[in-house]
């Protein structure tokens, strides 16, 4: 299928944005010490219903997993990166990060979104680490516009991180999104200006940095789904659905 959208597909990812935006903003709000993961992934799944959607990584097959992706949200705790598998062993405390993922499929195409938050009052750094990563992402949608190469985005975002003394996650990307979770183009949060691919007006992508606090080497657990650093050290993740126009981006999942 084309990776540029038509009329149809960019109203109907629009109406899905401006929806799973809404859910993720109530699973946000709703986080406090001594919640579980699941108790947030039973929230996401009833508000994305409610809403006319359907959860779209739940029965997700993809990266190679021989299980199918069990919930509606990634939550993915301190050093974990990404998709993490929510649990009622995983008991919110004081001061955890929490990157919560999601995705949804409304009226036939697909929308993906991420933020990462504290638990209550956590300390400097990690509040440092949230603002930096959530900052990258803007500083990777200020580069989108009909026309730019894949790698000005990396470029931007690599820059910047590490200019910040984080590490930026190199195992897992960015990429087109709309007519399935994950389509081409794959977009890296690192890479170096002119070189890739140019995004195309009319093109539907989902950015999202995973910043490190240590090294930004990463590896996966034995559920074959969830991300953690290395060294042990906290990640954050921020990510949005965006439409590539002619001079720039409009976000969709806003
Ligand atoms: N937003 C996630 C990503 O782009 C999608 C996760 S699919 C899941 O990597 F099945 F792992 F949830
Ligand atoms: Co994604």
């Amino acid at each position: 299928m084309s990776l540029i959208k038509s009329k149809e597909d960019i109203a109907a990812i629009r109406a899905g944005g401006r929806i799973l935006a809404r859910v993720l903003r109530a699973v946000a709000e709703a986080v406090h010490p001594g919640l579980s993961t699941a108790d947030l992934d039973a929230m996401a799944e009833k508000l994305i219903r409610d809403a006319g959607g359907t959860p779209a990584f739940k029965g997700y097959k993809a990266f190679g997993a021989q299980a199918a992706y069990p919930a509606t949200l990634c939550t993915s705790v301190n050093d974990e990166v990404v998709h993490g598998i929510p649990s009622v062993h995983s008991i919110l405390k004081e001061g955890d990060i929490i990157g919560l993922d999601i995705g949804m499929q409304y009226e036939g195409r697909y929308t993906d979104m991420a933020v990462s938050v504290a638990v209550g009052k956590t300390d400097d750094r990690a509040q440092r680490l949230i603002a930096v990563t959530k900052k990258s992402l803007d500083i990777a949608i200020s580069k989108v516009c009909s026309g730019v190469s894949i790698g000005d985005i990396g470029d931007a975002v690599q820059t910047y991180i590490e200019a910040q003394g984080f590490g930026i996650v190199r195992d897992l990307v960015g990429h087109g999104v709309g007519h399935e979770v994950h389509e081409d183009p794959v977009i890296p949060n690192f890479g170096k200006s002119g070189h890739g691919p140019k995004l195309q007006e009319g093109m539907v992508i989902a950015l999202e940095p995973m910043v490190t606090e240590g090294s930004w080497r990463v590896k996966i657990d034995a559920d074959e789904w969830t991300w953690r650093t290395k060294d042990g050290s906290r990640a954050a993740h921020f990510e949005h659905t965006i439409l590539v126009t002619k001079d720039g981006a409009e976000v969709l999942t806003m």
